[in-house]
């Protein structure tokens, strides 16, 4: 990895929207042999958000899009591109990045998609920072919306860790000394069984046989979810740190993924992080996959938290495996 400090591109306008319908921790204890105590205390959720029949993925990101674009003062033809950051897009194709640029009329926007399960945000953010700083675009829209309530299996205890949500974020120039500093990305495709929808791609075309063996639910191991999230999430986090010549003690707040509440205490402890600083919404969401980053920025953003050159550190770990961390001075506008 190159020692490479990014220095020209910040987040000049943040949204986020969720479903309306709450599925409560009780409401499925009615369904499966769960506890509310139970999802309460191993993964700190209360409550998720549920798209409504004939909600898509993109409407999600539409409406979350909408929201940054107000926040930063933009209309949707100021934007030259649109990355939406899914696993659950709404078709094979076309791309949901697509769909959302029709939604919102952004005609003046490329668009595509981008595929990094729960770490899609950030990797969304390493790529367009990429177009800001090489100055081939001005106003890139990044979103990351998941509806993972298609690909669960309502049948099973599994359903109790995701939620649908979207968030996006408006990327732009910044002056020297603001906005983003470093941004790692990893990945280990070693990993590929531990999180997987086997089947609807070419692997496993979607079949009466793949249907009937439940292929197009997620599969997730519970245990090796936590084990390497609890050892790459505080590594990755110290890495970028460091590479900026900061330590955890420069930490204004720590806004990450949110797969559980005891991988996020976990990881504060192993770094001498303060838990006050680790944003948590986990609570009322659950773990929205590509949603949890932005929606979780967005809220920290319009609560007022954030101050002009604040150090925020951005962290998620997923499916691939893939994890990222990011290091940033904010800017408020
Ligand atoms: C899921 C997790 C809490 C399970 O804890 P664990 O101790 O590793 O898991 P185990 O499978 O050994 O189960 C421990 C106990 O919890 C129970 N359990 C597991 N899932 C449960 C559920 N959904 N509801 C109620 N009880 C559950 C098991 O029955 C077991 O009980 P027992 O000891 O009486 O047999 C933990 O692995 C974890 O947090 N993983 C990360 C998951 C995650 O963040 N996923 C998001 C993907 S990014």
């Amino acid at each position: 990895m190159k020692n490479r400090i990014i220095r020209s591109v910040k987040i000049s306008g943040t949204g986020s929207y969720v479903p309306e319908h709450v599925v409560t921790n009780q409401d499925l204890v009615k369904a499966v042999p769960t506890t509310d105590a139970w999802i309460r205390e191993h993964l700190g959720i209360h409550e998720r958000r549920i798209a409504a029949k004939g909600e898509f993925t993109s409407d999600l990101a539409a409406k979350a899009a909408m929201n940054a674009l107000d926040n930063a003062n933009l209309r949707p033809e100021d934007i030259d591109l649109i990355i939406v950051c899914t696993a659950t897009p709404d078709r094979l194709a076309p791309s949901t990045a697509c769909i959302v640029q029709e939604k919102i009329g952004a005609f003046n926007a490329a668009a595509f998609d981008l595929a990094a399960v729960c770490s899609g945000f950030l990797y969304g953010m390493a790529v367009a920072s990429q177009f800001i700083a090489a100055d081939m675009y001005d106003n890139i829209l990044l979103i990351g919306a998941d509806t993972f309530s298609r690909i669960t299996d309502w049948s099973s205890r599994s359903c109790v860790f995701f939620g649908d949500g979207s968030g996006a974020v408006v990327l732009t120039h910044a002056k020297d000394g603001e906005g983003l500093i470093a941004i790692d990305l990893y990945a280990d495709g070693r990993g590929k069984h531990n999180f997987t929808i086997p089947a609807g791609g070419s692997e496993i075309p979607a079949s009466v046989e793949s249907v009937s063996a439940g292929l197009h639910t997620f599969q997730m191991k519970g245990q090796e979810v936590f084990k390497t999230a609890t050892q790459v999430l505080p590594e990755a986090i110290k890495k970028v740190l460091t590479r900026c010549n900061l330590t955890i003690d420069d930490v204004s707040l720590l806004i990450p993924h949110q797969p559980s509440i005891k991988i996020l205490q976990t990881t504060a402890e192993m770094l001498g992080l303060p838990f006050e600083k680790v944003m948590t919404n986990m609570h009322r969401y659950a773990n929205t996959s590509g949603g949890t980053v932005p929606i979780m920025l967005d809220e920290t953003n319009r609560s007022g938290r954030l101050k002009n050159g604040d150090l925020v550190v951005f962290a998620s770990v997923g499916s691939g495996w893939t994890w990222a961390a990011a290091a940033m001075r904010w800017v408020a506008e």
